[in-house]
């Protein structure tokens, strides 16, 4: 990759999507002034602009996308120029039916939205890199140009003929042969025993429910398959100029068939979307989750790739309204730099925005926008230009990395796997139960990287696998190593039940785990929803209870009242000097954080920060012995954290506290060690 000015370490990025064609000339010009104003280096630009590039088949209109990467160029402003994919004009929907996605019940979708394809599709992969290599032979060389942004948000599935035959050398590929994937899937159960590759099709819709084996390898098949996608117009794009770095902006959530750990080693920088869907309490929690994923993602893939830093890039967030359940919420006045820089402190390249300009209409009309529909005259507005002076002043920060001694597992194929209807109950979910731990850590003060399984753990003193459903015997290796290492060690339920096909270990829950961490469990005990059970020394458990046998382990606190009465729900076991601890149950929030800050205390592992009060969160940067300590408080009145340095974004001298103004922010350059 390229040593970029944009983000070599001189100035964070700071922009957003902006959509020049939606408007007339003299708007850009008043944009790009605003720009200017609010300190922004860097737009994404042309994400949904195929029709406006190409307007019938094979005949390209360009010369308003000339204009305005030369305005930017002119004007100091660096572009990541996107392809168009994700909204294929009305144009090639009709020439090309056969490439509209069908949904699992066979309903064909038709254009007026936007991702109109089937991903798997010739007609629509062929499109798709024409318009990219268009792009990449007019601007591979623009000044303007920092950064490919490739499509937008890869995250669809399809059921229509060309998936089914895209699904079925997929599975030749996997299995090689029938009897690999019948046993895969245990297509004894039910009749499902396949002997030809056309018998074989995507997870339509069934009279009851599907294949646990089917629908995951659907899962996988999606991730590689818009992998594929993204890897060719990738490589069409560096070919044309090898010192741009690639990337696409992933998005989060249970339902995208995207492995964005697997992707990180394809792409030359990980970016994230990130919209919190909690809105009063929460909103920090969730912040701070998804900056840690995208690390965790980034040091993935540059572990990989054998080089590269876990340095990452919020591409988008809302710099006022979120759109969360059925309502549009605003933040309240300061969020929009707490939010940022929860993202900075944990290794964002900066902070881009969705979007610069409020559309006049179109289906987002009312989405969140840096100059809103009232006009730059705006809070939003100021307090943007407000981050852009603050991000230039903490710039030196950037250059630490985040060191945290608690490794968090993540793994997409466990949360695909347990999105299956035949669970026990709805209540598995691994990015709920990954969020609860990290929320646990996060209120106790205590770092944490997410790792997906396999990745090194060097100096992680404690893995916290929650509801890591599915362990394929190299993830038991991986745990074993580390607790023989002398490695603590915390699982959840619902962990190491099934192989990577998703088949049950038999012998007793948590199949994988049971010898480390000394316990059998014998039965599930879902909670009905809402319902809770007292634990021992305090607190409940909430959404799961188990029979568990101990073998090995002491009981730590057990369930009190109901039919586990008298039982462990949460155990250690010790393995040398090192502990493994079982959670049968999901504990309460508060009960969480105290056995995560004590599973932290016994690892050796301490908070980030001991003296922060309350609801002010600390992440601390380090290089070298130089360290810079963000410190984000998230309270209503100003609070006073002992501390000493230089604090950056007023340049006062910290002597022995300092006072974090309410709802603010502060950035410290803590003296060398
Ligand atoms: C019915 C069916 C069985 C099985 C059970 C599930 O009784 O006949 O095949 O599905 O329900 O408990
Ligand atoms: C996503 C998309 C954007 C836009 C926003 C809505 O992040 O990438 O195109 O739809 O959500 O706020």
């Amino acid at each position: 990759m390229s040593t970029n000015p944009v983000w070599d370490g001189e100035r964070l990025c700071y922009g957003g999507d902006w959509n020049p064609e939606q408007w007339p000339a003299e708007v850009w010009r008043e944009d790009v002034t605003l720009m200017r104003r609010a300190g922004v280096n860097l737009v994404t630009v042309g994400v949904f602009a195929w029709s406006r590039l190409e307007p019938t088949p094979g005949r390209h209109t360009a010369d308003w996308l000339d204009r305005v990467l030369d305005l930017l160029h002119d004007n100091g402003i660096r572009a990541a120029l996107a392809t168009p994919t994700a909204a294929p004009p009305p144009w090639f929907t009709l020439a090309h039916p056969d490439a509209l996605p069908v949904t699992a019940d066979g309903v064909r979708l038709h254009h007026g939205s936007r991702d109109t394809y089937c991903a798997a599709a010739p007609a629509y992969r062929a499109a798709a890199r024409d318009i990219a290599g268009f792009l990449a032979d007019r601007y591979a060389h623009h000044p303007a140009l920092a950064l490919w942004h490739v499509h937008n948000e890869y995250g669809t599935s399809c059921h229509c003929p060309h998936a089914d035959a895209a699904f079925r050398r997929w599975l030749a590929d996997r299995y090689g042969d029938f009897d690999a994937l019948n046993a895969a899937w245990v297509t004894s159960f039910w009749s499902q025993h396949y002997s030809d590759w056309a018998q074989l099709a995507t997870p339509r819709a069934t009279q009851y429910l599907s294949n646990p084996g089917q629908l995951l390898d659907f899962r996988r098949f999606w991730s590689d398959t818009l992998l594929a996608a993204y890897t060719e117009q990738r490589d069409l794009l560096r070919a044309a100029n090898p010192a741009v770095p690639v990337t696409t902006n992933y998005v989060l959530g249970d339902w995208v068939p995207v492995d964005h750990a697997r992707w990180a080693s394809e792409v030359d920088l990980v970016a994230i979307d990130h919209y919190p869907s909690a809105v009063d309490g929460g909103a920090e929690e969730q912040t701070a989750l998804a900056a840690d994923l995208a690390r965790g993602w980034a040091r993935h893939g540059a572990y990989r790739r054998g080089a590269g830093d876990d340095s990452w890039l919020l591409m988008e967030s809302a710099p006022n309204q979120i759109h969360t359940a059925g309502r549009m919420h605003t933040k309240e006045p300061g969020r929009l730099a707490r939010h940022s820089l929860g993202h900075v402190a944990r290794g964002s390249r900066g902070v881009m925005f969705f979007q610069w300009r409020a559309p006049a209409g179109g289906a987002e009309r009312f989405h969140s926008a840096v100059v809103p529909h009232a006009g730059p005259d705006s809070r939003v507005f100021r307090e943007a230009a407000q981050l852009g002076d603050l991000l230039g002043r903490i710039t030196e920060a950037t250059a630490g990395r985040v060191a945290a001694a608690v490794a968090l597992g993540w793994d997409a194929a466990s949360a695909w796997a347990l999105r299956h209807p035949g669970m026990p109950s709805r209540a598995p979910d691994h990015h709920a139960e990954v969020a609860a731990a990290h929320r646990a850590l996060w209120r106790a003060g205590v770092a944490c990287d997410l790792v997906p399984p396999g990745d090194p753990l060097d100096g992680h003193r404690l893995l916290v696998l929650p509801a890591l459903y599915l362990a394929a015997d190299a993830t038991v290796d991986w745990v074993r190593r580390h607790v023989d290492a002398g490695g603590h060690l915390l699982v959840t339920w619902l962990s190491g039940v099934a192989d990577e096909h998703a088949r049950i270990r038999l012998g007793g829950y948590p199949g994988a785990f049971r010898d480390l961490l000394g316990v059998r469990v014998e039965e599930f005990h879902p909670l009905a929803d809402g319902d809770r059970v007292a634990l021992t020394g305090g607190g409940y458990g909430e959404l799961w209870t188990e029979t568990v046998h101990l073998a090995g382990a002491e009981p730590v606190a057990g369930y009190r009242g109901g039919v586990l009465d008298g039982r462990p729900a949460i155990t250690r076991h010790r393995r040398g000097d090192a502990l493994a601890w079982y959670v049968s149950t999901r504990p309460d929030d508060g009960t969480y954080q105290r056995l995560l800050a004590g599973a932290a205390r016994d690892a050796g592992v301490a908070p980030v920060c001991p003296a922060v009060p309350p609801g002010v969160e600390a992440v601390r940067r380090h290089d070298g012995d130089r360290s810079w300590l963000f410190l984000l408080n998230h309270t209503d009145r100003p609070q006073r954290v002992p501390a000493t340095g230089t604090e950056l974004v007023t340049g006062e001298q910290v002597d022995e506290a300092l006072t974090v103004p309410a709802g603010g922010v502060a950035v410290l350059r803590e003296p060398p060690r």
